[in-house]
């Protein structure tokens, strides 16, 4: 058995949800219920609300991340946010290459890769996301296609965090079985060791993709599993604190 290398991360992604009034009471019910919760929280909002939010959660335990950056640290590139730009906010993650905005917004795994890259050289943490269709799977490509993520997704040197989030359980209530989701994490951990050595040992691995209060231990306790990437039930601060508390050491 691997040793623990690092506390679980638990990590909401509040997608494009919330104006700032919910999403500050949102802020502050979660600081109110952190204490005591062994695994890292994370929580990342809009562009837009970050400040306010970074606002109630400043010099607490719950880190504050975007959800998406520009390859370029500034420039010509209307509507865009550069990874400075979210550090300026007060954020020290950034989700990469969801498979929302891969589908939403044609993003490819070179665009991802330059991301990361500018992520990084802005000192933010990369969640960088990966996973398959129903159609893939079905089709018995799963760990192709994830791997073909990861290898095009992942810069020189890494050192972030990668998401498996297969897209068939986002938002669906459904959710790979445990079997699967050890298969796939283990897949992806030897993918890891192969791309870059010793240095593919420590990335966190969370897995996303309907985690509730009621599966969220069964996910977490599964070997490789470092943590959860949330979607719906980060919107309550609850269920969010419920599945926090459901991690490992938790
Ligand atoms: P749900 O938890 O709503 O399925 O969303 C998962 C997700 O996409 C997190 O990034």
């Amino acid at each position: 058995m691997r040793p623990l290398i690092a506390r679980p991360l638990i990590a909401g992604n509040w997608k494009m949800n919330l104006l700032r009034g919910p999403a500050v009471a949102l802020a502050e019910a979660l600081r109110a219920g952190a204490g005591g919760i062994a695994a890292e929280l994370l929580v990342c909002p809009p562009a837009i609300t970050l400040p306010a939010v970074a606002a109630v959660l400043a010099g607490g335990p719950i880190a504050l991340g975007g959800q998406d950056c520009h390859m370029a640290p500034e420039g010509a590139h209307t509507g865009d946010i550069a990874a400075p730009m979210l550090v300026d906010a007060g954020a020290s993650y950034v989700i990469l290459g969801h498979s929302e905005r891969r589908q939403n917004h044609g993003e490819t795994d070179e665009q991802v890769r330059e991301k990361t890259v500018a992520a990084l050289a802005a000192g933010l943490v990369p969640i960088v996301c990966v996973g398959e269709t129903a159609e893939q799977r079905d089709a018995g490509n799963a760990t192709e296609v994830v791997g073909w993520q990861l290898s095009g997704s992942l810069p020189k040197g890494f050192a972030g965090v990668v998401a498996y989030e297969p897209i068939w359980a986002i938002g669906t209530g459904r959710t790979p079985s445990e079997a699967e989701v050890a298969d796939m994490h283990g897949f992806i951990r030897a993918e890891l060791e192969r791309q870059f050595g010793a240095g593919g040992a420590p990335i966190r691995i969370l897995y996303g993709g309907s985690v509730k209060p009621g599966n969220a231990a069964a996910l977490l306790a599964v070997p490789e599993v470092g943590g959860a990437l949330v979607g719906g039930a980060s919107l309550a601060a609850a269920d969010f604190l419920a599945i926090a508390r459901a991690a490992p050491g938790g």
